[in-house]
């Protein structure tokens, strides 16, 4: 049978292997669930880019960038002058914040992860 000691020193590790536990849970970055339509994470404002980003192409196409504010800004200030992209309006400020918050700087290796040119079958047609 394990002495008084022994049981004592149990106690006190289980003690601390709990709050080093519940400090480590406030640490991370919260994690949001994604959604299975539209591939979105859904943080605080996924609904309004929802609504509006899946028009022309797939969602899906979110997530397979980013950046930060800047180039999302470009990125969606380039659609509206050249792919028709109406006014986003008031929905420009937390769209621009929810893409450069969820969707920010990357940590991987651009160069090895970029993906390859499209086909030039699968471009739009040129402007004339
Ligand atoms: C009016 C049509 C239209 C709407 C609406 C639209 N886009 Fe686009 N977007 C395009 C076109 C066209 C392309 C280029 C074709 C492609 O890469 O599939 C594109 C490309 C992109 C790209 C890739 C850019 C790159 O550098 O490869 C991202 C990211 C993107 N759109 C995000 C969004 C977001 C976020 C929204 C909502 C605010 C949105 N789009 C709404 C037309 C649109």
């Amino acid at each position: 049978m394990p002495g008084f000691k022994t049981l004592k020193l149990l106690l006190v590790s289980v003690l601390l292997s709990g709050t080093a536990l519940a400090a480590s849970d406030e640490a991370p970055k919260k994690e949001y669930p994604v959604d299975p339509v539209s591939g979105l994470k859904m943080a605080p404002g996924w609904e309004m880019v929802n609504a509006q980003c899946n028009a022309c192409h797939t969602t899906l196409i979110v997530g397979q960038n980013s950046g930060d504010e800047k180039a999302w800004r470009e990125t969606l200030q380039w659609m509206i002058d050249t792919q028709g992209l109406w006014d986003l309006s008031e929905t420009w400020e937390p769209i621009l914040a929810y893409l450069s918050t969820h969707y920010g700087v990357a940590d991987i290796d651009m160069e090895t992860f970029r993906r390859l040119p499209l086909d030039p079958a699968l471009m739009p047609p040129p402007k004339k």
